[in-house]
C-alpha cells in the first residue's frame, strides 16, 4: 500500500504524552491502565462519545477463562481455527488469561459476573468450547465490563480520556512512529508520544450487515498500513451465524446455543448434524455457511429458543427482539459480519513492524485466532494483549518531529458524498468479499475499490472531514481484504473460496 499524499506542509507544534492510546474498548483501556500503572502519563483518544460506540460494549456471550485448564482452551482455540492459530500466541493467551481476568475484571473493576446459587461463578459455554468456562453477565457481558473500565481509566490520575476525537494520520520519521495527527484543529492537531498504541477495533462498517457499531471503519489498520506497517490474515473476516435476520440486525449470542437453543430450517428441521459432528455447537465459520445454505434452500433459518427461559435469562436480547416488533420462540437469523481475525501484525507484546507503534484488540493480528476465532476469546485477547502492550510501551520519550499538516483548503464536503461512497463500498464487500468468495469476484471487488479510493483521495487532498478519513480508512481496509483474499486460494476457516466458480460474474450496482 502506498502512502496517501495528504500532507501539504509539516509542523512541529503540538502536545505530548508518554503513551498515546487510540481507542476505548477493552484493549485500549487495558493498555492505558498497564502503562499508567507503570508510571506513564497516558492520553487516550477516542472517537466515541458514549460507551456503546465501542464494540466491547456490544459483546454478549462473555469472556473465556481457562478454569485452570489452559491446555484444554488451547486445544479448542486451535481446533476452531482449523489448525491455523499460532500455538505460541495461544500459549501466551491461555497462560495469562485467568490472572488477567482476576486482577483487572474481578479485583480492580469488580465486574459482577453471574454466580450460581452456591455463590461460585456461573460459567457458560459457547460453540466449539469443550467446557463451561465463560464468565458472563447474562448475555450483556461487554457492557458490564466496559462501563466500569471507562470510569476507572477516566478517574485515573495518570490517564486523560479525550472523547469525540479522531486520529487521522500517524506521525512517522525513519521507521519510527511518534504519535498521531488528530482532528482537533481544521488542519490537523499533532500529538507526540513516546509510544502509540492503536486499539481502534474492527471493520463492521465495511459491510451492509454487521454486529459492530457504525464507527468500526478500520481506522487503525488503515493508518498503520498507510504508514508501512505489516498487516496479516486480512482475508479472515468472521461472520456470526446468528444475527437477527430482519432490519437493524443484532447478535443472538452463541451462548444461547451453548445452553440448549437449536437452529431449524424453513421446514422446521434441525440441520446442523448434517454439516458437522459438533452439530449446533460447530465452529462459527461452519455454522455460518450452513445457515446461509439452509436459508437459500428452505427459505429461512430460525433459532429456536424454546428450550431456554429466554426472556428471564437473556433479558437484553429479548428486549432487542421486542424493540424490533418480534415476539416468539423461533427467531429468524442470518449470518452477519462480526469480527476481523487478521489485522496489524504484532508480536507477543503487541509490537508492530514499526518502531514504537503497538496494536491491540480487534485491529491487531496476534495469531491467536488464525483463520477463525473461537467464541469469547476476543475480550480476553484484548485484555491480555492490552496489558502486555501497555506495559511494554512505557519508558520512551516523546519527540516532536515534523508532522503532516493536513489541508483544509476547501472546507465543503458535498453532503451526500461520504454516504454514497460508503454504500458503494458495502455493496462491493457484501457481494464479493462475503461468506463465500470467488477469484473473479474478488478481482472485481479490487477494481471497484481502487477506483473508489482514488476518488476519496482526491477529496482528502483539500479537506479534513472526519467522515472522509473514515471512508478513506474503510476503502484502504477493504482493499487489504480483497488483496489478501486474492492471494489465498485455499478455503480455510472464514475464507471460503467457491470451487464451482461461475464463469460469468454478473454485473452489479457496485460497478456503476
Ligand atoms: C456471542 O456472544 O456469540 C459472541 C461472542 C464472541 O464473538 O466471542
Amino acid at each position: 500500500m502506498t502512502e496517501t499524499d495528504t500532507s501539504t506542509a509539516t509542523t512541529t507544534d503540538g502536545e505530548t504524552a508518554d503513551v498515546l492510546v487510540v481507542g476505548s474498548g477493552i484493549a485500549g483501556c487495558a493498555a492505558a491502565l498497564a502503562a499508567a500503572r507503570d508510571g506513564a502519563d497516558v492520553l487516550l483518544l477516542t472517537k466515541a462519545t458514549k460507551p456503546d460506540d465501542a464494540s466491547t460494549d456490544w459483546a454478549q456471550g462473555g469472556i473465556s477463562t481457562t478454569r485452570g485448564n489452559p491446555e484444554s482452551l488451547k486445544e479448542d482455540i486451535i481446533d476452531a481455527s482449523d489448525g491455523t492459530a499460532d500455538p505460541d500466541a495461544v500459549d501466551t493467551l491461555v497462560a495469562e488469561a485467568d490472572d488477567a481476568v482476576e486482577d483487572v475484571l474481578v479485583d480492580t473493576l469488580e465486574v459482577g459476573f453471574d454466580e450460581a446459587d452456591d455463590g461460585a461463578f456461573d460459567y457458560t459455554r459457547e460453540a466449539a468450547h469443550s467446557e463451561y468456562r465463560i464468565l458472563h453477565v447474562d448475555a450483556a457481558t461487554g457492557t458490564h465490563i466496559l462501563r466500569p473500565f471507562l470510569n476507572y481509566v477516566d478517574d485515573h490520575e495518570r490517564i486523560e480520556v479525550r472523547q469525540d476525537t479522531a486520529a487521522l494520520e500517524l506521525i512517522t520519521a525513519e521507521g519510527r512512529v511518534h504519535g498521531v495527527v488528530s482532528d482537533e484543529e481544521s488542519d490537523g492537531h499533532p500529538i507526540y508520544a513516546g509510544a502509540t498504541v492503536l486499539a481502534t477495533g474492527g471493520v463492521g462498517a465495511l459491510y451492509g450487515r454487521s454486529t459492530n457499531p457504525d464507527d468500526a471503519t478500520g481506522d487503525g489498520i488503515a493508518m498503520a498500513a498507510l504508514a508501512g506497517a505489516d498487516v496479516a490474515d486480512m482475508e479472515y473476516v468472521q461472520f456470526h451465524p446468528t444475527a437477527y435476520a430482519g432490519d437493524d440486525p443484532f447478535l443472538l449470542s452463541e451462548a444461547l446455543r451453548g445452553e440448549g437453543a437449536v437452529l431449524r430450517n424453513g421446514d422446521g428441521e434441525q440441520f446442523m448434524a448434517d454439516y458437522h459432528p459438533q452439530g449446533d455447537l460447530a465452529p462459527r465459520d461452519v455454522v455460518a455457511r450452513a445457515v446461509e445454505t439452509e436459508r437459500e434452500e428452505t427459505g429461512e433459518v430460525v433459532l429456536d429458543v424454546s428450550p431456554l427461559e429466554f426472556a428471564a435469562e437473556y433479558p437484553a436480547i429479548a428486549e432487542k427482539c421486542r424493540d424490533r416488533g418480534f415476539e416468539g420462540d423461533e427467531i429468524p437469523v442470518a449470518p452477519c459480519e462480526h469480527f476481523l481475525c487478521g489485522g496489524i501484525d504484532v508480536d507477543d507484546r503487541g509490537r508492530t513492524s514499526l518502531d514504537r507503534l503497538y496494536a491491540v484488540g480487534e485491529c491487531a493480528r496476534t495469531g491467536v485466532h488464525g483463520a477463525n476465532r473461537l467464541a469469547s476469546t476476543s475480550l480476553l485477547e484484548g485484555l491480555v494483549w492490552g496489558l502486555r502492550a501497555g506495559e511494554d510501551a512505557t519508558g520512551f520519550e516523546a519527540e516532536a518531529v515534523e508532522a503532516p499538516e493536513l489541508s483544509n483548503r476547501d472546507p465543503t464536503l458535498p453532503e451526500r458524498f461520504a454516504a454514497e461512497k460508503f454504500t458503494r463500498l458495502t455493496q462491493t464487500t457484501d457481494e464479493y468479499l462475503g461468506l463465500e468468495r470467488d477469484p473473479e469476484e474478488i478481482a472485481r471487488a479490487s477494481s471497484v475499490l481502487r477506483r473508489l479510493k482514488g476518488e476519496v483521495d482526491a477529496y482528502i487532498r483539500t479537506r479534513t472531514a472526519r467522515d472522509l478519513y473514515e471512508l478513506r480508512n474503510a476503502s484502504v481496509v477493504a482493499l487489504l481484504i480483497a488483496r489478501a483474499a486474492s492471494e489465498n486460494t485455499e478455503s480455510v476457516g472464514c475464507h471460503y473460496v467457491a470451487t464451482d466458480a461461475d464463469e460469468s460474474v454478473p454485473e452489479s450496482p457496485a460497478d456503476d
